[in-house]
């Protein structure tokens, strides 16, 4: 039997390769599409993922275009994750809370839905490197407060931290997200992060101070306890100096690359229907 080109098919028999890719500017140095390209390839699924390249003034009109064009959704990084919040249909609790999302998926009544992975991908990386890890052992503290907190301390609270603590260079920011968060948190001063670590069983670097051509994040550790399991968004280096200077005060560290790796897995699962492995050779993809 001749098999029917493509175009004699009716509409709802045309198949193509799902489409999925990363939406941000600029966006050349994103290691989204290596890693999903690699899992596309490594489980034999159809599919491509691409970097799309697109300005503040054009989301809205790619974001109409995109589903329309094959795409099934896509990843949102920098400068658009909170404004796609007001261009989602709907939009998960977590990324209303957090105030972004980075994770789109166009549903076939053509709405779009937002959400927002990074806190599952924060705590996904610490269970999967220290499944030891017990949440609700002791406060939490994390130095920062941009987007990227945001999502940490959204997750954390969720984990079961009993008290959070927080410190940010612009003090306000950080009172912001308690005034969000709620009672749990307890903001301390940035001249004070080195006291605000005492008794912390879980630390998170979540500014970007440590990464490659930036000046390292200083924080005096003598309260540290050895007994903290530490860790850093920054990924670039692998082991930044704040890491590596609480390991050799012999605490736990878990590097930041994982995070990236994790929160990307949801989406790939609802794209292309597989729920990806985050391993070594995951790893070793993203960081070629
Ligand atoms: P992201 O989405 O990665 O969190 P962001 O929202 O710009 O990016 O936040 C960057 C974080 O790094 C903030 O906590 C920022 O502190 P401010 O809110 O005071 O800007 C922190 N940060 C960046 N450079 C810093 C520096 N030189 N000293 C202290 N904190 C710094």
């Amino acid at each position: 039997m001749i098999k029917p080109m493509q175009d004699d098919l009716p509409a709802s028999q045309i198949t193509h390769a799902p489409l999925a890719g990363v939406i941000g500017m600029p966006i050349a140095h994103s290691r989204s599409p290596r890693l999903h390209g690699h899992w596309l390839a490594r489980y034999g699924l159809p599919g491509h993922y691409v970097p799309i390249p697109v300005m503040p003034e054009h989301l809205a009109e790619v974001l109409r275009i995109l589903p329309r064009a094959g795409f099934v959704g896509a990843n949102v990084t920098i400068p658009h994750k909170e404004a796609v919040l007001t261009l989602a249909d709907t939009v998960t609790d977590r990324a209303a809370l957090i105030g972004a999302a980075n994770t789109l998926i166009f549903r076939a009544d053509g709405k779009i839905h937002a959400d927002n992975t990074d806190g599952y991908g924060f705590i996904a990386n610490l269970r999967q490197n220290e499944p030891d890890w017990q949440p609700d052992l002791g406060p939490a503290a994390v130095i920062g407060a941009g987007g990227a907190a945001r999502a940490v301390v959204a997750s954390l609270l969720d984990s079961g931290v009993k008290e959070l603590r927080i410190a940010n260079r612009t003090r306000l920011r950080a009172e912001q997200i308690k005034a969000e968060f709620g009672a749990r948190l307890v903001v301390y001063d940035w001249a004070q992060v080195g006291n605000m670590l005492e008794g912390a069983t879980t630390v998170v670097n979540a500014t970007s101070l440590g990464m490659q051509g930036k000046q390292p994040l200083r924080v005096p550790l003598d309260a540290l306890s050895p007994d903290a399991l530490v860790t850093d968004l920054v990924y670039t280096p692998l082991m930044t100096p704040f890491l590596t200077e609480a390991q050799a005060r012999g605490c736990r560290v878990v590097d930041g690359l994982g995070m990236l790796l994790h929160q990307a897995a949801p989406g790939f699962e609802r794209w292309f229907g597989q729920r990806p492995d985050v391993d070594d050779e995951a790893r070793r993809v993203a960081l070629e």
